[in-house]
């Protein structure tokens, strides 16, 4: 059992601190954020949901960002400096986050997390005075709560920033109720807007600290201010995408299109718009508070990346107009309305607008569809419709388990799982007859 002990009132960390002290007093805390953050490669690690692990490698590589080799469930690691993670920020369509590796430590007891934490210059990495999250996850390992190793962080980071005179972050009360957190996954959980979050994830007695420099999720683009029931989130949607070879120069039908989620993410991938600046006004990330942080720098990322003008023919439907609207609200924040045609129409009972194309559909499997009774019946009238009226399209459907794909009865090429609302959900990617 782990003891309920202050390491702070333990620990003989004075003479240390003081150390510490006298060495920030001559180093501004600027220079220490050239030196420890702007300058050095570090190892980011981008969390995305899993079964989307190659995707995310496929989109790194694109950038000139290389994978480490190592297969990691549910995120893929690379080395960069800050500017190569903020353009992961910026660029990346499927990853939901972009963490810092800051620290890695053998930690068998409250006392190691406390030394080997206080001794990272935070005060680099951290904004003054921020509102700070700690989160964590522990399996395998002597130190067995999580409570008791997050105060420990917390109290290390604070240390280290009240030694040197600087305004230390603020207590967790002070941090806007998180309603997101979840008591078992909480490495993944939300960072409060505006705060910053240090992920701690302790196994078999070694730990990680990870700094989340994404802040809100990044499938949150900005745009989606019109939600339509059960819509996919941006990033799974672009991950479906790319898995189904959509690139520039394609054309796109969703013909189910809800919040017009789909629509958009092709319109933006055909465009080359980042997803990081894809809303008007565009999200902020957590990195913009670090002491690291360039505008100019930023800036200078973003007008690389402008958009390009696109051929593709994207088209939404769905056979709900409210539903349209909103689809088309939503683009209009994303800066895609001209991109994107907007048409009411009923799937079971319609044409494709062009010849050819990828035709996605993300349909409403847990109610009931006009005469439709059941999931079953349900993907068996879309396989006949794309059978008999989209010849020669690609397809990407989205459905919620492995037995309804078991009876798809149409060509597939490949699938890609995903969990989906906490659920776990497939779409299978194929090409109908000819
Ligand atoms: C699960 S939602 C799609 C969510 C969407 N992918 C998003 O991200 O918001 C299913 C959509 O299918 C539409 N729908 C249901 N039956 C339809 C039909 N027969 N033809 C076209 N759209 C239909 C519904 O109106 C609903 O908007």
């Amino acid at each position: 059992m782990q003891a309920m002990r202050s390491p702070a009132d333990t620990m003989p960390i004075m003479p240390y601190t003081r150390a510490m002290n006298d060495a920030a007093s001559q180093v501004s805390v600027e220079r220490r954020a050239k030196k420890h953050v702007k300058a050095p490669v570090h190892r980011w690690f981008a969390v995305c949901s899993p079964g989307t692990e190659a995707i995310v490698r496929a989109e790194l590589a694109t950038l000139g960002l290389e994978p480490a080799a190592v297969d990691i469930h549910g995120g893929v690691e690379f080395p960069g400096r800050l500017d190569d993670g903020m353009r992961a920020n910026l660029h990346l369509r499927t990853a939901a986050r972009i963490l810092l590796r800051v620290a890695s430590f053998r930690a068998r007891a409250v006392e190691d997390v406390f030394r080997e934490t206080v001794a990272q210059p935070w005060e680099a990495f951290l904004p003054q005075g921020c509102r700070l999250q700690i989160a964590s996850t522990i399996h395998g390992s002597r130190l067995n709560s999580r409570s008791l190793l997050e105060s420990t962080i917390r109290e290390a980071v604070c240390r280290r920033f009240a030694d040197q005179g600087l305004a230390v972050p603020l207590p967790e009360s002070a941090v806007a109720a998180d309603t997101t957190r979840n008591t078992k996954t909480d490495a993944a959980a939300l960072t409060a807007a505006g705060a910053q979050a240090i992920q701690a994830r302790l196994d078999s007695d070694h730990i990680e600290l990870s700094l989340d420099s994404s802040g809100e999720l990044l499938h949150r683009r900005g745009w989606r201010r019109e939600a339509v029931a059960a819509p996919i989130r941006e990033n799974l949607a672009a991950a479906i995408l790319l898995a189904a070879g959509f690139a520039p120069g394609m054309n796109l039908v969703d013909a189910m299109c809800g919040s017009g989620t789909f629509a958009i993410e092709a319109a933006h991938i055909a465009t080359g718009t980042p997803p990081g600046i894809s809303a008007t006004p565009p999200r902020t990330f957590a990195f913009m508070e670090w002491p690291a942080f360039s505008r100019p720098a930023w800036d200078h990322l973003c007008k690389l990346a402008g958009p390009v003008p696109t051929d593709s023919e994207i088209v939404a439907r769905d056979i709900d107009p409210a539903v349209l609207q909103a689809a088309s609200t939503n683009a209009d924040l994303a800066g895609a309305t001209t991109l994107i045609i907007f048409e009411p129409a009923d799937f079971f009972d319609s044409a494709p607008p062009c010849p050819s194309g990828l035709l996605v559909l993300n349909p409403p499997y847990g109610l009931r569809l006009d005469a439709t009774r059941d999931a079953a019946a349900l993907y068996r009238r879309i396989a006949t419709t794309i059978s008999s009226r989209w010849a020669g399209w690609r397809y990407a459907v989205v459905m919620p388990d492995q037995s309804l794909a078991r009876t798809w009865p149409l060509q597939t090429d490949s699938s890609l799982r995903f969990l989906h609302g906490g659920l776990k959900a497939l779409a299978l990617i194929g090409k109908g007859p000819a």
